[in-house]
């Protein structure tokens, strides 16, 4: 398996090859199933609906089976999700694996409710886990302090410089996830030179994430347009 390296091709087949107890940490950002059919047209602006084939249908289950069987008995994952998935995770991750907690990313700016007839959905979700039941101390913790490990992240959907644009000014993905975030939660659950694996990179923040901080990665995408925008991105950061 070639470190630092992001595969372009779908994730159970990539995962396959992976061998057993293989890395220290998932962090990951699967498919929500949030998106319809069209987009949404609204006093001249258009708002993304439809994020692409790949956001219809999915199902984490076998997913899940397989990150499992690689990860290190001792290891963690993280798994961004919407709010119709919490359930699917929160079972499986009980039955299954150690649950640990439910953290939330509060968007202080979600996408309007043009209908007005609903709340705004302001949060998304990420689910924290450990591979075995038994002793939290034996997985690398590196609690700050208790100001800073709050189960809540506070902070815009991605904007400004560091969300990545094409010449027409569109997003390149409708779900690119904030460097800040994605640091803490790697931070915490692993130290320098661990492994860190993500099936779902989209245009790779985990794997800049991870370089950023030495860490390792291993990943896939399935979009060829995605794993090339990666790579730019990773080959632009010099550290
Ligand atoms: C929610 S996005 C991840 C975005 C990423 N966190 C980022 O910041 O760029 C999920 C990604 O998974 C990819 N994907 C969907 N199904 C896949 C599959 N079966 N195998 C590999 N990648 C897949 C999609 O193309 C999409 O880019």
């Amino acid at each position: 398996m070639e470190l630092n390296k992001i595969a372009c091709m779908d994730c159970l087949e990539y995962l396959g090859q992976i061998p057993d107890n293989f890395v220290d940490l998932v962090v990951t950002d699967p498919p929500y199933n949030v998106s319809q059919k069209n987009n949404l047209k609204f006093g001249g602006r258009v708002i993304i609906k439809n994020f692409g084939d790949w956001d219809f249908g999915f199902d984490p289950v076998p997913v899940l089976a397989e990150l499992r069987r690689i990860l290190k008995p001792n290891g963690q994952i993280y798994v961004f999700c919407g709010t119709e998935q919490i359930p699917i995770y929160i079972r499986e991750f009980i039955e299954n694996w150690f649950f640990r907690n439910l953290l939330v990313w509060y968007k202080t700016n979600p996408p309007p409710r043009m209908s007005k007839t609903n709340y705004l959905f302001a949060n998304e979700y990420i689910i924290y886990a450990i591979k075995e039941k038994g002793k939290p101390s034996l997985s690398t913790f590196n609690f700050s302090s208790q100001s800073t490990m709050h189960n809540t992240f506070i902070s815009g959907a991605l904007q400004g410089k560091e969300r990545l644009k094409g010449k027409n000014g569109m997003a390149i993905h409708p779900t690119q996830k904030p460097l800040a975030i994605l640091k803490k939660l790697i931070e915490v659950s692993s130290n320098p030179g661990d492994i860190i694996l993500d099936p779902f990179m989209g245009i790779g923040s985990t794997a800049v994430a991870c370089k950023e901080l030495k860490r390792k990665f291993i990943g896939c995408e399935l979009n060829p347009k995605y794993v090339a925008w990666a790579n730019s991105r990773l080959n632009t950061r010099n550290n």
